[in-house]
């Protein structure tokens, strides 16, 4: 699905937070057979954060969640929903959003969870946008955030020096000088295991023989992944000028998940979009799933790579399959 007209929309506040241990790729070696020789070249990870013992998804995202409304000067109660984009959720149940809503104190909001796994944070958005634009909803806290370090299985070299922790968070306003151009978003639930967590939901429940297994860590068949995700960010940047009448030239700044920097560079050489207007911190920051876009947005606002007025672009791509590209005049 895709938006047909663009729409008045600010994004009024960002956040984000990372957790202060650093987990680099000297550290993995430890762990496992690898080395920072193998993982820069072929992911361009160099470090990664992990969360504390004591720290949940919600902890993450409501610290990402205040510092958007901090930075946009909003009352908690003026808000109409948290949306909270996760695949790594406190619980089954209560959701991620009701505990963050609950910590905020947006008395007003509604609250749920959202899961499109590295796709999370654009659905999310696309779905705020749709709220705002019927009218429904005014302000709407849109999160990513993710603890990947406790469904990534650390013996398995192939996966776990992809993936960290982290939460970025946007505060959507139906008013300003901002506009969302352009969104789609679109899936595909034909490859379910080329990317997922077997056990933990109600096909495999967790079981002792499921933890023997190792069923409760993300499996990857990581070169499919890359091809997939490689073919599909490239027919979105093609798609992006001549669906908005926008050329990539006009784009200051492409704002890509943070999957693999090679997927990254790929996707852009394709599509014909300069990879240096391709902002990258998948060095520090790793694989974050839905926490990746918005830990990214902010952190290139806070530099002052995006200014009000410029036009960015958002792209996604992950499990389900699913993805999402937004563009954006910030
Ligand atoms: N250190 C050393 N050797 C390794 C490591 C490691 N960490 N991981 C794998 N190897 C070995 C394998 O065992 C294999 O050895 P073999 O040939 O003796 O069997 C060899 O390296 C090649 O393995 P591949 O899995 O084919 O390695 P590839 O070059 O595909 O790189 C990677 C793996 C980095 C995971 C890559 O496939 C990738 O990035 N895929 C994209 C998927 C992705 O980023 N997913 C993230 C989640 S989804 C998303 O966000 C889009």
């Amino acid at each position: 699905m895709h938006t047909q007209q663009s729409l008045p929309v600010e994004i009024a506040g960002l956040g984000s937070y990372l957790p202060e241990r650093v987990l680099t790729n000297d550290d993995l070696a430890q762990m496992v057979d690898t080395s920072d020789e193998w993982i820069v070249p072929r992911t361009g990870i160099r470090e990664r954060r992990i969360a504390s013992e004591e720290q949940a998804t919600s902890d993450l995202a409501l610290l990402a969640g205040r510092q958007a409304l901090e930075r946009a000067q909003l009352d908690p109660a003026e808000l109409d929903a948290v949306i909270v984009a996760t695949c790594t959720a406190d619980y089954p149940f209560p959701a991620t959003g009701c505990l963050v809503q609950a910590g905020l104190g947006a008395v007003n909001a509604m609250a749920f969870d959202l899961e499109a796994a590295c796709s999370g944070f654009l659905f999310g958005l696309g779905n705020a946008c749709g709220m705002i634009g019927s009218g429904m909803a005014r302000n709407v806290l849109v999160i990513g955030a993710e603890v990947l370090s406790r469904i990534t299985d650390y013996t398995d070299r192939a996966t776990c020096i992809l993936f960290g922790d982290g939460a970025g968070a946007v505060l959507l306003r139906g008013a300003g000088t901002g506009e969302v151009v352009y969104s789609e978003m679109g899936a595909d639930g034909s490859w379910p295991d080329i990317l997922m967590v077997p056990a933990g939901g109600s096909r495999n429940p967790i079981t002792h023989r499921a933890i023997d297994q190792r069923e409760h860590y993300i499996k990857l068949q990581g070169r499919d992944v890359f091809k997939l995700a490689v073919n599909k960010l490239t027919e979105l940047l093609e798609r992006i000028p001549e669906r908005t009448g926008v050329s990539l030239d006009q784009i200051k700044l492409v704002i890509p998940h943070q999957s693999n920097i090679r997927i990254i560079r790929s996707a852009c050489e394709r599509g014909g979009l300069d990879p240096e207007k391709a902002y990258v911190n998948i060095d520090r920051v790793g694989n974050t799933s839905a926490a990746s876009i918005p830990i990214a947005l902010a952190e290139a606002v806070e530099g002052g790579m995006l200014e009000r007025g410029d036009l960015a672009l958002l792209l996604a791509f992950g499990g389900g399959l699913t993805w999402g590209a937004t563009l954006l005049r910030y």
